[in-house]
């Protein structure tokens, strides 16, 4: 199953690759079909730093105010050995090992499309790291929801952002990543009102708590937590991510995870729930709903495979061989991922019927 994720991993980096050549293929739709987790939320309730806590690694710019100005598609790839890089897809030949310079580009990236301001852009950075201690996953950061625009942004950025949004989660194959913060009222989250309206019985969403730590005293999350305040078909996780003070302190990813996990399980309220909470726990989940839903998802993927390596075909016939210019060695390289899935498909069909329902 790990192999099948990771083809998925390449079918959307070489869709995404290949850009505007497949508009009048069954590329787009292909692309379209392809599940990932978006992550959506009110500004500032933690997004970032949920996603950085699953990922394992700092490398996402975060803080107060509207930092995400840009949609990042990250793309988690398990390898072996101990090396840890990053690529963008903007720098095709670079390498990163450095991941505050990962940081750094996103940043700087996200200025040079929008300038120096606090404008948004629904262009994506298309970010890969490559791991032994990540699971398979693609993830999406997106800009934080609000609700009134701030000096030196337009009127229209408040719809503009929720239109964005809108646009990556209402996909049917998209799965939400709902974050809301434990410190304020669960009936005023804008995840919960957006996720609502694209997935009202809830079946793709999965609800994050932040912030737990920040609540005021006396009260808890439980009930939330256990699934009373909002239902979910998917369990709550709460989470402990680090504070402004904490970053701003240099606290480490290992550290933080360590202090997370002792917070659920010495918090009296919260011992119960310990082994179902926490960054770790969510990562894991996540990813092994990406596979049960890719796995259900096969036979439509499989049809629109066989669909385009038909297509890629006659295309790469037309462009004669051999292939010596760009579109076409992209085009090749596409063709080789689907035969790839369509063979690893086949040594699943003795798993999944037709329909997806396991035998
Ligand atoms: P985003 O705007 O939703 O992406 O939010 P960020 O991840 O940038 O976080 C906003 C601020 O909240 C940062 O200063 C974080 O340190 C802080 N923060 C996020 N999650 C938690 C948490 O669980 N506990 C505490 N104490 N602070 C958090
Ligand atoms: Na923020
Ligand atoms: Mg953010």
């Amino acid at each position: 199953m790990e192999n099948l994720i990771s083809l998925i991993n390449k079918l959307q980096r070489a869709c995404t690759a290949l850009g505007d050549h497949g508009e009048e293929s069954a590329l787009p739709t292909l692309w379209d079909s392809l599940p990932a987790i978006a992550v959506v939320g009110g500004q500032s309730s933690g997004k970032s730093s949920v996603l950085e806590s699953v990922v394992g690694k700092d490398f996402l710019p975060r803080g107060s105010g509207i930092v995400t100005r840009r949609p990042l598609v990250l793309q988690l790839h398990r390898i072996d050995g101990d090396r840890e890089y990053a690529e963008f897809m903007h720098l095709p030949r670079k390498r990163f090992t450095d991941f505050a310079a990962v940081r750094k580009e996103i940043a700087d990236e996200t200025d040079r499309e929008t300038g120096r301001s606090k404008q948004i852009s629904p262009v994506p950075i298309h970010l890969s790291i490559y791991s032994p201690y990540v699971v398979n996953l693609t993830l999406v950061d997106l800009p934080g929801l609000t609700k009134v625009a701030v000096e030196g942004q337009p009127e229209s950025i408040v719809q503009d952002i929720e239109n964005m949004v809108r646009s990556y989660i209402e996909k049917p194959n998209s799965i939400i990543l709902a974050v809301s913060p434990a410190n304020q009222d669960l009936a005023t989250s804008d995840a919960i009102k957006i996720s609502r309206e694209v997935d009202p019985k809830g079946e793709r969403t999965f609800g994050v708590l932040t912030k737990i730590d920040l609540m005021d005293k006396g009260t808890d999350a439980v009930d939330i937590l256990e699934g009373r305040s909002y239902r979910l078909q998917q369990p709550w996780v709460g989470v402990v991510n680090r504070s402004q003070q904490d970053i701003n302190k240099n606290v480490d990813m290992i550290a933080a995870r360590k202090r997370e996990r002792e917070y659920f399980s010495t918090t009296p309220e919260y011992k119960h729930l310990a082994s179902r909470m926490g960054s770790e726990y969510l990562a894991k989940m996540l990813s092994k709903h990406l596979e049960q839903v890719i796995k259900s998802r096969i036979p439509g993927i499989q049809s629109l495979i066989t669909k385009t390596i038909a297509e890629l075909e006659t295309e790469l016939n037309r462009l004669g061989k051999p292939i010596a210019n760009d579109a076409g060695g992209k085009l090749y390289t596409i063709m080789e991922i689907c035969r790839m899935f369509d063979s690893i498909y086949k040594e699943h069909l003795d798993g999944v019927r037709p329909g997806g329902e396991k035998v």
